[in-house]
């Protein structure tokens, strides 16, 4: 690893009461920092978030570029999409066909995958296996299909841990073709949260040839609520809010709590759930969606909250307002959704992924003793861990294979049941949350015990000991990655690859 001194916040200029006065900013020597472009200079301020409806057939342009954006209390260079963190929500309609015209404003490749949807394999935007990267001033048409209602995002795909880390990420609404498909909303909302590292208004810098918190993952500091502090929203009293929460973390599981609201839990990653119910909260692990309904009951001033077990974080605040008579929505089951899946949900383990690391110089050793790390607490010794020092995997135990080398052949129209197996006695164990890209998967039973709360899921968080059975409909041909969310894990190599045969089985509408 080479060590540069790191010069690239140059000189800032202040000007105060007529006084020009130029402060060189310290140097900061924070190990190997080759990130040498996070000055603001040059970028303009980031914009609010947009939501823009894109018809059937219609055609949207996407930018990738840089903006600067206050964050611990200092402008700072971050990438973004159409200039706002976080880019856009694109509002479509489900059965609808779009293309996104994406160009690259970025000093460096990137790609666009669009998480969760069921595209065709050519645009799902994984480099060097659905398409070449996007060289810097580079385009890239993506034609995009959206088969399944319900809320999904957008971010790059090489370099998450750096490029998904600085700001880009944005959500997808499919909307249903059924006007009943959701229970009754009087609004609806968007709660994306997000973690960096900062200090003193500085972001932790990301090295450009290398992944740094290689073991736990980059858990920040400080939170990124819409791309702001905090996520202030008004209501009435009785209102319902439908909330879309997505996790876009590099690592950090958030678990969302709206103290003294009642919340209704209505859809997950891919949809509604069979079983609407009330829910204290909900655990996201990163990439994870909730579709949530929020009412408050009177008015009055209320948190929100992200809750672990031994701390709490504010996420934002509702106001709330004097409102007529709460309606009573009653959210109905929709059970017939996973009619097709149910008889396959019993059906023996078609194979195993177990979860493992190597390290360079790592002894057995656990930061925390409950099944989910919602700190990091090996900060600097995890800070120091790269990904050539650090290996995560998926082995097959059957085969002995590892990660890109383990063998999978499918034809859509199968059923598989995959044991995911997060071994407690890896040399760190700690949860992953593994995702499935193109197709759609249902957990049908945690360490044996039957899952009957039923949801489609393209990301499920494997807590640490843990033993998880999906059974994923296979529906969508091409290859196909599988991978760990933890955007420094997937740069660890912890990925997988699907090959799915056949013919094309995901519903056109
Ligand atoms: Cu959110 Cu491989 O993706
Ligand atoms: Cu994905
Ligand atoms: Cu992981």
């Amino acid at each position: 690893m080479q060590k540069q001194p790191n010069k690239r916040w140059g000189f800032a200029a202040v000007i105060a009461a007529g006084l020009v006065i130029v402060a060189a900013l310290a140097t900061r020597d924070r190990g190997a920092v080759v990130e040498t472009k996070d000055s603001p200079v040059g970028s303009a301020p980031a914009a609010t978030t947009s939501v823009v409806d894109v018809e059937d057939g219609g055609t949207f342009e996407l930018r990738a570029g840089y903006v600067q954006k206050e964050v611990d209390g200092r402008a700072n260079r971050m990438m973004a999409y159409n200039g706002s963190i976080p880019g856009p929500v694109l509002r479509v309609r489900q059965g609808s066909t779009v293309t996104v015209r994406f160009a690259n404003g970025l000093e460096e490749p990137t790609t666009v995958h669009w998480h969760g949807i069921r595209v065709t394999n050519a645009n799902d935007g994984v480099p060097d296996v659905t398409q070449a990267p996007v060289a810097p001033g580079g385009e890239f048409a993506y034609e995009l299909r959206f088969p399944d209602p319900g809320v999904y995002w957008y971010h790059p795909h090489v370099r998450e841990d750096k490029q998904q880390d600085l700001g880009m990420y944005g959500n997808i609404l499919v909307a249903p073709e059924d006007d009943a498909y959701w229970p009754k909303a009087d609004r609806e909302e968007f709660l994306v949260l997000d973690d960096i590292v900062a200090s003193n208004g500085f972001l932790g810098p990301h090295h450009d040839d290398l992944t740094d918190y290689a073991l736990m993952g980059r858990y920040g500091n400080v939170l990124l609520v819409n791309g702001a502090k905090a996520w202030d929203v008004r209501a009435a009293a009785g209102e319902v809010l439908r909330v879309y929460v997505t996790n876009v973390a590099n690592a950090r599981p958030f678990r969302v709590t709206f103290p003294g609201a009642s919340v209704t839990l209505v859809g997950s990653d891919a949809g509604r759930v069979a079983d609407p119910r009330a829910v204290d909260g909900v655990t996201l692990a990163p990439s994870e969606r909730a579709v949530l309904h929020v009412q408050w009951p009177s008015a009055g001033t209320y948190a929100i909250e992200h809750r672990t077990p031994d701390r709490a974080y504010r996420l934002g605040t509702a106001t709330v307002g004097e409102g007529t008579t709460a309606s009573d929505v009653v959210a109905a089951p929709a059970p017939g959704d996973f009619a097709a899946i149910r008889p396959h949900l019993a059906k023996a383990v078609d194979m195993t992924w177990r979860l493992d690391v190597a390290t360079a110089h790592m002894m057995h050793h656990a930061s925390g003793s409950g099944p989910i790390e919602w700190e990091d607490d090996m900060r600097m010794m995890n800070a120091h861990m790269t990904d050539q020092t650090t290996e995560w995997k998926i082995v097959d135990p059957a085969t002995g294979k590892v990660n890109m080398d383990i063998p999978m052949r499918w034809k859509t129209g199968e059923y598989v049941k995959i044991r995911i197996d997060n071994d407690a006695s890896s040399d760190h164990p700690m949860q992953h949350p593994i995702h499935i890209h193109g197709q759609r998967f249902v957990v049908a039973a945690v360490d044996g015990v039957p899952n009957d709360k039923l949801e489609w899921k393209d990301t499920v968080l494997v807590p640490k000991g843990s033993k998880v059975d999906v059974v994923v409909e296979l529906s969508n041909p091409g290859e196909w990655m599988v991978h760990c969310h933890v955007a420094e894990h997937l740069e660890a190599g912890m990925m997988a690859m699907m090959m799915i045969e056949g013919e094309d089985a995901v519903p056109k509408q």
